[in-house]
């Protein structure tokens, strides 16, 4: 069985559509996705699209993804903070790009998945089994690694959220983050999925980096006027973090 594994598209559907062209040639059998569909970047109803397009199996809710229920009016959002603010700026825009219907699917996915594939059982989060936005680092402690898995017969653990493609073995299991489709954290701005083959209990990884046209998806950002545009622009260019904003009160 052929999975392809998907995450953290953000409204990036200049990258999106480069992956789903790479994923067609790659006949997956099923495709997973891993949550933060909006938010961040200028096209969530064309992600919408492309991902309903893509029958998935699953789709595992992200924190990104958990605003749409927790604010289906995000006027209704008092920010605590700076960072908050600019959340809330970012679910502004995308409530404006996203039906009703779009926000409840994307607030009504689960927040984990039990998946089992030929002999194997696979657990997929967006984060991890204690949040949706733990962060567990590639190169985290085996100990903080084991802590993705919760039952003993699981073979194959699937997370995204970080933003940084790896796969590592810990505790007797292959854990692999897929990486980000449409912002990349791990200073290579290609897109980045997974495509898993598992034939009995045997598990292969390849981690697929797509190149695809980052001016592109830059210009629709300041077309549309989305907010944060420079935080996104800078992002997609050099593939780091620049979202780091003070926790200070919002004026
Ligand atoms: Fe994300």
């Amino acid at each position: 069985m052929r999975l392809a594994i998907l995450s953290d598209t953000h409204g990036n559907a200049v990258a999106f559509e480069a992956v789903v062209q790479d994923l067609r040639r790659q006949s997956p059998d099923a495709v997973v996705f891993l949550g933060d569909l909006a938010m961040r970047g200028p096209q969530p109803a064309e992600c919408a699209d492309l991902l309903r397009s893509l029958n998935p199996l699953v789709a595992v809710k992200g924190n990104h993804d958990h605003y749409f229920a927790l604010y289906p009016d995000a006027s209704a959002w008092v920010p605590r903070n700076a960072k908050e603010e600019m959340n809330r700026r970012q679910l502004q825009y995308n409530q404006q790009l996203l039906s009703g219907g779009e926000q409840r699917w994307i607030g009504h996915w689960p927040s984990e998945h039990m998946l089992r594939a030929e002999g194997i059982q696979a657990e997929l989060y967006h984060a991890s089994p204690a949040s949706l936005a733990t962060i567990i680092w590639p190169w985290a402690a085996n100990d903080e690694l084991d802590a993705l898995g919760k039952d003993a017969s699981t073979q194959l653990v699937l997370y995204g959220h970080i933003h940084h493609a790896f796969m590592r073995n810990a505790g007797g299991r292959l854990i692999v983050n897929s990486g980000s489709v449409g912002l990349p954290f791990d200073g290579d701005n290609r897109a980045s999925y997974a495509i898993i083959d598992v034939e009995g209990r045997d598990i292969a990884v390849q981690i697929r980096r797509i190149a695809y046209d980052i001016e592109r998806v830059i210009r629709i950002a300041k077309d549309r006027r989305m907010p944060d545009t420079e935080r996104f622009e800078e992002a997609v260019r050099r593939a780091v973090f620049t979202y780091n904003v003070a926790a200070t009160k919002a004026v």
